[in-house]
């Protein structure tokens, strides 16, 4: 795992739009796996002022998010859908059927998960992917305990999850219980990826990741056996942890 060191958290949103941005330009028609939540917001600002400013054109590319809520449709302000439509997708020139988020409102549940593993199969498997750490090590909303095998699934929200994301709610209460989430073996099938860690209350998630054997207990130590993943840390994250550059 090659770590890079930003000042702060505008400087690792620079370093990683740049990054996606730069392999946009040389895979126009690449396949990207997208995450949400507080720290890749930074990103998709550039990414949108980059796409104004500079033109690079998202037209051929194919996206994948992680995650989305069960019982969420796709037009509710508290949606994964709303969310990449707000800080992403509206300001940029991505064809609507070329962007996937699992249907938190899909009749059957099971089955979606079935057909969001073939839609990834049928582009071809995702090129990087995007993901945040949470504090207890969850990846997508992998939490603790789950199988390194697993493919896109339902989950369980832990209680510090939903702690976690109750920020983004009115009321704590409204987080949902359930999620659909790639699963960690989806995840390791991307040939690429790319980790964004900011701010002091991910510094103990990322020492973690850093120094830990792999295991089921800490799931984002699997990424220690996949064979291209960059991490973007920004200081108060490493805050004393070596880099190796
Ligand atoms: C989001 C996701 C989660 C977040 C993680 C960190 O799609 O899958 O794993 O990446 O919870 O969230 P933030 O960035 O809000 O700290």
């Amino acid at each position: 795992m090659r770590v890079i060191e930003a000042e702060d958290y505008q400087e690792l949103s620079n370093l990683a739009a740049d990054y996606f941005i730069n392999k946009i330009k040389e895979n126009p028609e690449i396949t990207l796996g997208l995450a949400t939540g507080g720290t890749p917001k930074g990103t998709y600002k550039k990414m949108v002022e980059d796409h104004a400013k500079h033109g690079t054109s998202y037209r051929r590319v194919t996206t994948f998010n992680l995650d989305e809520y069960v019982g969420l449709g796709s037009d509710h302000p508290n949606s994964y859908h709303q969310f990449m439509e707000t800080h992403l997708f509206k300001d940029i020139d991505l064809p609507s059927t070329q962007k996937h988020l699992p249907n938190g409102i899909a009749l059957d549940i099971n089955k979606e998960c079935i057909e969001y593993e073939q839609a990834i199969e049928r582009s071809g498997g995702i090129d990087v992917q995007l993901l945040g750490l949470g504090s207890n090590g969850h990846i997508g909303f992998n939490e603790p305990g789950t199988a390194f095998e697993t493919r896109t699934h339902v989950v369980e929200l832990a209680p510090s999850t939903r702690q976690a994301n109750a920020r983004f709610f009115n009321h704590a209460d409204e987080v949902p219980q359930r999620a659909i989430t790639m699963g960690i073996s989806t995840i390791m099938q991307s040939k690429e990826i790319v980790l964004l860690v900011s701010g002091e209350s991910k510094h103990h998630a990322l020492k973690e990741l850093l120094i830990r054997q792999s295991d089921e207990g800490f799931p984002a130590s699997v990424l220690t056996k996949h064979p291209h993943v960059t991490i973007i840390a920004d200081r108060s994250a490493l805050s004393g942890i070596p880099v190796n550059g």
